[in-house]
């Protein structure tokens, strides 16, 4: 496994359409290997593979709650070329974060409950109900890839607010 670099905004790759994975090769079972190594050590608990510059449909996620004791029992899951099959009308809203847009967090409203479909590491197809923490989490991986960042949700105020500031440490950066 090695750890990949992490991209983020104002990064123009976080807008591009990735593309379908057409076959679960020994390369795709290696970017995700080291999908969940960034992932973990970030730490964050969902990654799309356009965040390390891969323009792949493939989500790495791990939501494994805290048992009493504080410790967490890893629940690491892979996502290829997943898609929403239906979405509740019963709204939730969460925290929501992301990777690519450190230190931000800002609440997003998002369907509850949605249906989807994927294809596992072994090409197989299964469809899954999600809820709670989990619904929130595949919808913002899945608008990754699309291109869609939880930032498009907010009022215009708030998202130019968040664009200028990372657009203006970039530009420090490269000075
Ligand atoms: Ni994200």
């Amino acid at each position: 496994m090695a750890l990949r670099e992490i991209i983020i905004l104002p990064d123009k790759q976080l807008r591009l359409v990735s593309r379908p994975v057409e076959k679960v090769t020994a390369e795709i079972r290696k970017l995700a290997n080291d999908m969940f190594e960034t992932m973990y050590e970030a730490p964050g608990i969902g990654l799309a593979a356009i965040q390390v510059a891969q323009p792949l449909r493939l989500i790495t996620m791990d939501i494994a709650k805290k048992n009493e004791d504080g410790e967490t029992t890893p629940k690491p899951r892979v996502f290829i070329n997943p898609e929403i099959l239906s979405s509740s009308e019963e709204m939730s809203v969460y925290e929501e974060g992301c990777l690519s847009i450190p230190e931000y967090y800002e609440e997003v409203e998002r369907p509850a409950k949605v249906r989807f479909r994927f294809t596992d590491l072994d090409g197989k197809v299964h469809e899954e109900d999600a809820e709670g923490l989990f619904a929130t989490c595949i919808q913002h991986e899945i608008d990754h890839l699309n291109g869609v960042l939880f930032v498009d949700y907010l009022s215009k105020l708030k998202r130019d607010r968040v664009l200028k500031k990372f657009a203006k440490a970039a530009k420090r950066a490269a000075e």
